[in-house]
């Protein structure tokens, strides 16, 4: 293997490359990512990035996000296929239908959807600032929450805000067994449950604390606790680790019965695949300019608000 991260080292030189990772990715690719974040770190990070070439190692909507927001950039994906369930619950032409029916309400759109369905939103969140998103729309405002059905109840019962939520899901969040994390809390009474509010309600009703990636990652490093049950895909337990090397970890099998929930969009990024899109510089992320520029705008929004 060595030989081949020096090979991909290399290359990432010689093509004035920088390596954006999500905590998702296997092990070996956040070692070797340059940057590494959730949603909302990464789309902050590749707006700032002045090398010629991103290489995204993550899913295609955050590859487009970054491409939205630094166009002037390369931004390979190693694997196009590496897709996510969440912006495939919303296509462009039936999310259009369904905004047309509510043509005064705040169009707030989760950043796990794809290019067209940001360009028809009003704003963006992650799961990092979404609350603060909501929180920043006036009171008489309607809302129409997209995506993710799960985080969209979550936003209701924390913020109180009426929304119309679209009837999607995340498959790796939504499929941890509620029978096994039962289980798994008796086995380990003094553990800590931490979730990603894109679980389910019946599984968020057990966790202690709820966050984005980057909050359950700083939540172990902080907590007094040693130990914690993993409500989100075992990626992160990498970060987790090297910040904490003693505490432990569990993960929790979903309802087929494996002990993984690994994502299959993530972990379709290898080794190989970003020395083969660094010699090609293929696959690119390539927009038309002005649906660009309209998907532009809600993210722009996102970021500003996440500033203050
Ligand atoms: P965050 O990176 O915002 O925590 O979202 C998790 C996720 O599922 C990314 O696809
Ligand atoms: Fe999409 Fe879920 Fe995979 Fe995240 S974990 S990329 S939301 S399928």
């Amino acid at each position: 293997m060595s030989e081949k991260i020096d090979k991909l080292l290399r290359l990432k030189k010689e093509r004035n490359a920088i390596i954006l990772a999500h905590y998702y990715q296997d092990d070996i690719i956040q070692e070797i990512a340059d940057f590494k974040g959730d949603s909302l770190a990464l789309a902050q990070a590749a707006k700032e990035v002045t090398n010629d070439v991103i290489v995204f190692c993550g899913v295609h909507f955050m590859a487009e996000t970054a491409k939205i927001l630094n166009p002037d950039k390369i931004v390979l994906l190693p694997d196009l296929n590496a897709g996510c369930s969440l912006a495939d619950s919303a296509p462009a032409e039936s999310f259009r239908k369904w905004v047309e029916q509510y043509p005064d309400y705040v169009v707030v759109s989760y950043i796990n959807c794809s290019t067209d369905v940001k360009a028809m939103s009003d704003i963006i969140c992650t799961s990092s600032n979404a609350l603060k998103i909501i929180n920043s729309i006036p009171e008489e405002k309607k809302i129409l929450f997209a995506p993710d059905k799960y985080l969209g109840r979550f936003l209701i019962k924390q913020t109180g805000r009426q929304m119309v939520l679209w009837d999607g899901s995340c498959q790796v969040h939504e499929q941890f067994s509620e029978t096994k994390l039962i289980e798994i809390i008796n086995l380990h009474p003094n553990a800590e449950v931490i979730a990603h509010p894109e679980c389910p309600e019946n599984i968020l009703d057990y966790a202690d604390f709820i966050g984005s990636t980057t909050a359950l990652i700083n939540h172990t490093l902080k907590s007094d606790n040693n130990e914690f049950i993993i409500l989100t895909e075992p990626g992160v337990i990498f970060e987790m680790r090297k910040h904490s090397p003693n505490k432990t970890f569990i993960t929790v099998p979903n309802i087929e019965g494996c002990n993984c929930n690994n994502c299959p969009y993530m972990k379709l990024n290898t080794i190989d695949k970003i020395i083969d899109c660094l010699e090609k510089l293929e696959p690119q992320i390539i927009l038309e300019e002005q649906l660009r520029l309209k998907a532009l705008r809600p993210l722009e929004k996102m970021l500003e608000i996440s500033k203050k």
